[in-house]
């Protein structure tokens, strides 16, 4: 079945819509195939059993169109034109529903439209999240401290909204690409939404990274902790940890965990959580995984298997070097950033052998894969 949303040619979320989910397998395939080849056989892709609603992470932005009348969507793929987006494919279809109706009530208090140009104005983004608990958090990006007819505008939004369990503030009003600033302010509910996820239960707040298709995280981590066949002796590094979601999938095999996290919120969640999910050996620290392995080398410390889960822009130097100085038995790389994998491989093979590479698609109907290689030492 071909399945093409309306707005599908300006907006920069797809790029595979229109193209039936069996032939952007195949596409992904001969992606990872024809970048990784050289250094193993890549087992087929696993496919998403539900490809579309996938996502618990749903993000728009505001603006005003050429009759100043209220908008929401996606940027057209770098240009700082907004598509109006109402019913997208591959997002949580009761997100899709809040964010309509926000976007009604934004009209209805006359919220004030950030303005990108001139940094001024309230409204920039509003970030959505969903859990398997039925939780749904509303971050209200905002470039002013102030939201004008705030008390009454979020008095609606949960009103037309009561699946929503937490809203969020967070201030930006910076001139950036990037969705959030560094300031929040809880404005209704606990702050952070609840997930299960490999049988434990995380919270998340609104900083942290979240892996955002919940099946198939499952997976793609079963897989990445089968690739590190931990036993009862065995320390892990959980490189890149987020909210410690890996590290504590894996904590009842191995002997303790380390995790390292650039994002101090997602450390704080990472702690909750091993306290939360009764795990006692795990620490969480809040570091550039890069300096923190420099560290951990001139140090001379022991690992027996790294899992490292870095950001689409991969890893750097100073943690490659320091991963081959400290050379752990072990490494498991989980990656959305094929291109950047391919390059860590070329680096990681002079010491490691490529034992396996599957590929896990996270991310149906847009061009973006999920690989995970595990290598063993020389
Ligand atoms: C792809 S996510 C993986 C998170 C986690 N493993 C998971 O599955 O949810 C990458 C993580 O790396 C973190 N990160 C980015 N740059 C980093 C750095 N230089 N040092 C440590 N962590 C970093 C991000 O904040 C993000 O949480």
């Amino acid at each position: 079945m071909t399945i093409k949303c309306k707005v599908s040619e300006y907006c920069g979320g797809c790029q595979y819509q229109g193209i039936e989910y069996e032939k952007q397998l195949q596409l992904k395939q001969e992606a990872i195939e024809k970048l990784l080849s050289k250094y193993g056989k890549v087992n087929p892709i696993i496919g998403c059993k539900n490809p579309l609603h996938y996502r618990n992470k749903v993000q728009v932005t505001f603006g005003l169109d050429d009759n100043r009348k209220v908008i929401c969507g996606n940027y057209v793929p770098s240009s700082h034109f907004i598509v109006p987006v109402d019913d997208c494919l591959i997002c949580d279809e009761k997100a899709n529903e809040i964010i309509n109706s926000v976007k009604r009530l934004v009209i209805k208090h006359h919220i004030n439209i950030f303005d990108e140009h001139t940094l001024r104005g309230c409204l920039r983004h509003i970030l959505i999240r969903s859990t398997s608990q039925d939780e749904y958090m509303l971050v209200l990006v905002t470039g002013s401290p102030t939201i004008r007819n705030g008390d009454l505008f979020i008095k609606d939004i949960l009103k037309y909204n009561p699946c929503i369990t937490t809203i969020v503030q967070n201030i930006n009003n910076r001139h950036t690409s990037m969705i959030l600033g560094d300031r929040n302010i809880n404005l209704y509910g606990k702050g952070y939404v609840y997930d299960t996820l490999y049988g434990l239960e995380f919270r998340i707040s609104a900083q942290s990274f979240y892996q955002v298709n919940k099946t198939q995280t499952e997976v793609l981590y079963k897989t990445a902790i089968k690739a590190a066949d931990l036993n009862s002796d065995e320390i892990l590094m959980d490189a890149y940890c987020g909210t410690g979601t890996i590290g504590l999938a894996c904590a009842s095999r191995c002997k303790s965990v380390i995790g390292v996290e650039i994002n101090r919120q997602a450390i704080r969640d990472a702690v909750f959580n091993m306290k939360n999910n009764h795990i006692e050996n795990a620490v969480f620290v809040s570091d550039d995984a890069g300096r923190y392995m420099e560290k951990f080398a001139k140090e001379k410390s022991h690992i027996d298997c790294v899992i490292m889960d870095p950001p689409r822009t991969g890893s750097d130097y100073k943690f490659m070097s320091s991963l081959v100085k400290l050379s752990p038995k072990k490494v498991v790389y989980v990656s959305c950033g094929p291109t950047t994998l391919k390059d860590d491989l070329r680096y990681l093979t002079k010491y490691y052998d490529v034992k396996m590479i599957q590929p896990v698609d996270m991310f149906p109907y847009t061009e973006h894969v999920e690989t995970v290689v595990s290598l063993v030492r020389k």
